[in-house]
């Protein structure tokens, strides 16, 4: 509906392409984890790549991280920031077409990266794989959806600016610089690329880029997330609107300098590792601050937790979210880096923010959403939330747990040497004592695309049981 058609109808908030990314978002997290769970399973049986090359590891690895973080993620944050900032500036969505356009742009993207990464077209630049004309796309895209998301705050009906559109803003504004600067290329044809940077200097704006990808990315836009439908839930107020204000300012200036970490003992100068290893231990603050304030806002609804599997779907997100931005900085202290980077613990440290945090709290958030967008009370059934909740959290405690362990027994094998100065294991041996513990991830893996399954089952039984219905936009309320 127009919003020329006020009179005759009440002004509705647009739902339809909250919709479109939200459904997206399930079904393109289910495909991305399917091929979480091959790559998972090749490492375990390296011959399930059946010598073809686009089902190598080496090819579908990129496709896993993309579809996961852009495609199940990128939806995700891209439909509830269309909700979120319509709800609480009490208007209706600026620019419908272009908001349009940026859905099905954005698949475009996702479709274009699932043909051509295995093919093996690729920038070679970890999180941005992509060839020039699709990072072309996807600057369009982004470009359109911060004119569409800032459009809807400069028309917003309320005064002030919900902290959420906050974190939204900055991850939208942040993740635009990081891909024009990371992704500026010189094309020699139409699918390959060379990067504008060499060497070092390519080295550290692309881990400037990977770093604030998680910052930004996986972080900011789900704290989003987070601050607005943490409250919604436990019907309770955000516990602290200061200190969100201080964990924002804090949390985007941070971030920013701690991209070095992931280079360290490399022919990066040694002062700028330095200088990532401290940001990183002073980001141990605001992640805490911005936790802490996530889940006091559950005081005096603790009880809750009890009878409602979406609440334990964001409570228990905030946990894995405090637990990552410990381990991170920890993981950043070169002395620690030393025994923890090219190991598997980096790979548990990454799905305790993956799936802990960023899935658990998009999970959270969409059983909340969908109901609410096909005109439902509630989604269909709560015993499938609560059993997909189980599942997860035991799925990503097994996959957690088995990298951890793997990744220091690997780092120790690696560095342990003979009294003559030899090293006491081959590599090969520890690829072989970290077997068991890649069948246990594996088996952690399924668990928690089972769960997405179940969450799959029970979106598509709550739509067709509801209409695409879009809600009235009311006409003079305090709050969304
Ligand atoms: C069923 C769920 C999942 C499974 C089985 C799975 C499995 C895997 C495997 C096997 C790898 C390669 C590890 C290696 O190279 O040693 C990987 C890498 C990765 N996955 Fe997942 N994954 C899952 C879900 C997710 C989700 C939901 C996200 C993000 C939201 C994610 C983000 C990543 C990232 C960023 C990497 C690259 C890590 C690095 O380079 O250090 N994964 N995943
Ligand atoms: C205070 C916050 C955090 C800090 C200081 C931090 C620090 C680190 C460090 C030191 C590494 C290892 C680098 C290496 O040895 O190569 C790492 C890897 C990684 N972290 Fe974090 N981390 C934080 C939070 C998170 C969160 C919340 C997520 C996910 C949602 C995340 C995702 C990743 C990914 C994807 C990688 C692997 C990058 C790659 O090599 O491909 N981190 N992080």
């Amino acid at each position: 509906m127009s919003s020329s058609a006020v009179s005759a109808h009440p002004e509705t908030y647009n739902y339809r392409v909250v919709r479109q990314f939200a459904v997206m978002s399930i079904i393109w997290g289910v495909v991305g984890m399917l091929v979480g769970v091959i790559i998972a399973s090749q490492l375990t049986w390296p011959a399930l790549n059946f010598d073809i090359a686009w089902l190598s590891y080496g090819r579908l690895r990129p496709l896993h991280t993309n579809a996961v973080i852009f495609a199940f993620g990128g939806c995700a944050l891209m439909g509830t920031s269309y909700y979120v900032v319509q709800r609480t500036c009490q208007t209706r969505l600026f620019a419908g077409p272009l908001a349009a356009f940026t859905f099905w742009g954005w698949q475009l993207v996702i479709v274009a990266a699932a043909i051509t990464l295995p093919l093996g077209f690729t920038q070679g630049k970890e999180y941005a794989e992509l060839e020039w004309p699709i990072d072309i796309l996807i600057t369009l895209v982004w470009v359109s959806y911060a004119l569409v998301f800032f459009g809807t705050i400069v028309r917003r009906k309320i005064p002030h600016i919900y902290v959420a559109n906050w974190f939204y803003g900055a991850f939208i504004l942040a993740v635009a610089v990081l891909h024009i600067v990371n992704s500026a290329a010189i094309p020699v044809s139409a699918l390959k690329s060379y990067s504008a940077y060499a060497g070092v200097q390519d080295a550290m704006i692309q881990w400037w880029y990977g770093h604030n990808a998680v910052g930004f990315f996986l972080t900011a836009g789900f704290l989003g997330m987070m601050y607005y439908f943490i409250p919604k839930q436990a019907e309770r107020p955000v516990y602290s609107y200061r200190l969100s204000v201080v964990h924002f300012w804090a949390l985007v200036f941070t971030y920013m300098w701690a991209g070095p970490h992931h280079l360290h003992y490399t022919a990066l100068p040694d002062w700028v590792q330095s200088i990532g290893m401290v940001f990183s231990l002073i980001l141990l603050a605001p992640s805490w601050g911005g936790m802490i304030n996530g889940i006091m806002t559950l005081s005096g609804a603790w009880h809750k937790l009890r009878t409602d599997p979406i609440l334990k779907f964001l409570v228990v997100s905030l946990s894995f979210y405090g637990m990552s931005t410990f381990e991170g900085p920890m993981m950043s202290i070169k002395t620690v880096n030393a025994l923890s980077h090219y190991t598997d613990w980096t790979i548990g440290h990454v799905h305790s923010g993956a799936l802990g945090w960023v899935a658990m709290i998009s999970i959270g958030s969409l059983y909340y959403l969908i109901p609410r967008l096909y005109g439902r009370t509630a989604m269909y059934s709560s015993r499938l939330i609560e059993t997909h909740f189980w599942v997860a959290t035991i799925g990503i405690v097994l996959y957690v747990a088995s990298m951890w362990i793997a990744g220091v027994m690997q780092g120790l094998m690696w560095r342990a040497t003979n009294v003559d100065g030899t090293l006491t294991y081959a590599f090969v041996e520890s690829v072989k004592a970290t077997f068991p513990y890649y069948v246990i991830r594996l088996g952690g893996g399924l668990l928690f695309l089972g769960g997405m399954l179940l969450m799959l089952y029970n979106v598509a039984m709550t739509i067709r049981a509801g209409r695409s219905e879009d809600a009235p936009i009311p006409a003079l309320a305090a709050h969304a």
